[in-house]
């Protein structure tokens, strides 16, 4: 549920390691330049790819809001969720269409907490419910745009 956060500190650690480099390059002899350079360069590569993974929270893909928010439930079937991939425990639930799941994932049902707990918006949600569908026996479509 807090994975953003996770990648967010992980992203806040690489951009404070980058920073500690680019100081000790600084007071370094000259001359010295060209090594510090392949030094540095693996942690700014970690600074670049961490938003990345991260995305902006508001447009998250479907498996990064199924991860961090769903698995706890859907992936073991805990408390009665149907199970991630269990096209039988799913195919009923499938005929409400997206609209009718999105319904009922944001108002929550029975042991399903709204939103499943999650901070996602309803275009996030809307793609979360269709990586869950979608390998479980539907075809649905990812709801463009935010
Ligand atoms: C705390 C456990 C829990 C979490 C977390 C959870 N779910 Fe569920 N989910 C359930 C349960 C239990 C059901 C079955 C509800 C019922 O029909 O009684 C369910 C059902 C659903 C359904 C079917 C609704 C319907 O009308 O049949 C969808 C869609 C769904 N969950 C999506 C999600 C998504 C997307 C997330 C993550 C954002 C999520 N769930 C997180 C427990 C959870």
């Amino acid at each position: 549920m807090f994975h953003h956060l996770n990648i967010r500190t992980l992203a806040a650690a690489a951009v404070l390691a980058a920073s500690v480099s680019a100081f000790a390059m600084g007071t370094r002899p000259k001359g010295d330049d060209e090594s510090a350079n392949s030094r540095i360069a693996p942690v700014a590569r970690v600074e670049l790819a961490a938003p990345a993974a991260g995305a902006a929270a508001g447009n998250r893909s479907g498996e990064q809001i199924y991860k961090a928010a769903c698995t706890a439930c859907h992936d073991a079937g805990v408390a009665g969720a149907p199970k991630l991939g269990d096209k039988a425990a799913w195919a009923p639930r499938l005929a409400l269409g997206l609209d009718g799941l999105l319904k009922s994932a944001i108002a929550g049902k029975n042991a399903m907490p709204p939103k499943g707990a999650s901070d996602a918006n309803d275009t996030e949600l809307a793609r979360a419910i269709v990586y869950i569908a979608n390998k479980s026996g539907a075809s649905f479509k990812e709801p463009a745009g935010k």
